[in-house]
């Protein structure tokens, strides 16, 4: 159950929410004019509330990705997600935001099978957490997919090139495209999902000049990671961008260190909770007079 709505009386939001219209997925699509994005689209992830209340106002999307299964959940790929998942994060990142587009990640199984029960499942996902669009992997074979949601009211932002939920079939997460029938088949792909009514694309770890042909090729806006500089936005894990794993990939860049942020204040805490040092007068209660 979710109500859309933030509640500050019973939360500990720090803000209400500035009355505004959210991006919609038209006005992303309208981004690209002419086969150029003037203005770079800003895409981080978010599965929290307070996450997208602080990430919201700098970010034209945020994306409840299926990345939770490894920053939130600790399992060791996508694959085990479950829509539950991910109605109950994007729930909780649209009530955290008001201005960015919530896009939600359809989970592995939840839509391959076939449109009918894509469209199951987005409908769910779009009732139950609010969120304006889904995301989902996969070129020209899910392509009547999304023209399927994409003709029902479901605006879809589709995913090439690396696609982790087929990591059992990849193999591994490498970058992709590095032979030239894997890099043209990546490109028909951008294509196929772009005919079918995609409104924008995410281009995941793919060879630069590749991010840049399908950027050159298809009308919709291409975000990319691990992908070019050249492509309409960009998006990342924000728990990467911040430092929080000891493990960087090659394509995120570090914005700070919140994993040692976080461990010296753990630290210092432990040490004062040891010492008797906290808590002081100033964080305790005392009998009124
Ligand atoms: O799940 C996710 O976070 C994603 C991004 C990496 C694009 O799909």
């Amino acid at each position: 159950m979710s109500t859309f709505t933030m509640d500050t009386g019973t939360s500990r939001a720090t803000s209400t929410p500035v009355p505004g219209k959210r991006v919609t997925a038209p006005a992303i699509r309208a981004r690209k004019v002419g086969g150029t994005t003037a203005d770079p689209i800003v895409m981080l992830t978010a599965y929290t509330m307070r996450m997208a209340q602080l990430l919201d106002p700098h970010c034209d999307m945020l994306l409840v990705g299926d990345s939770l299964a490894q920053i939130i959940y600790g399992l060791p790929s996508t694959v085990p997600v479950t829509l539950d998942m991910m109605c109950n994060h994007g729930a909780a990142v649209v009530r955290g935001s008001w201005h960015a587009l919530v896009a939600v990640d359809m989970p592995f199984g939840s839509y391959e099978a076939s449109p009918e029960i894509a469209f199951a499942s987005a409908a769910r996902i779009m009732k139950e957490s609010g969120c304006a669009a889904v995301k989902l992997e996969g070129g020209e074979a899910i392509a009547p997919t999304i023209e399927f949601l994409s003709k029902r009211g479901v605006p879809v932002i589709a995913h090439v090139g690396l696609t982790p939920q087929a990591v059992n079939q990849l193999g591994g997460y490498g970058a992709r495209g590095r032979s030239e029938a894997e890099a043209a088949h990546i490109l028909a792909d951008a294509k196929a999902v772009s005919d079918a009514g995609a409104f924008c694309l995410v281009a995941e770890g793919v060879l630069e000049d590749i991010a840049n042909a399908i950027t050159a090729a298809i009308p919709i806006p291409v975000i990319g990671i691990g992908a070019s500089a050249r492509c309409d936005g960009q998006v990342l894990v924000t728990e990467d961008m911040l430092g929080l794993f000891e493990r960087t990939p090659r394509f995120v860049k570090r914005y700070d260190d919140l994993a040692a942020r976080i461990t010296d204040a753990a630290a210092t805490y432990a040490g004062e909770v040891r010492s008797r040092a906290f808590p002081t007068k100033e964080q305790i209660y005392k009998a009124k007079p």
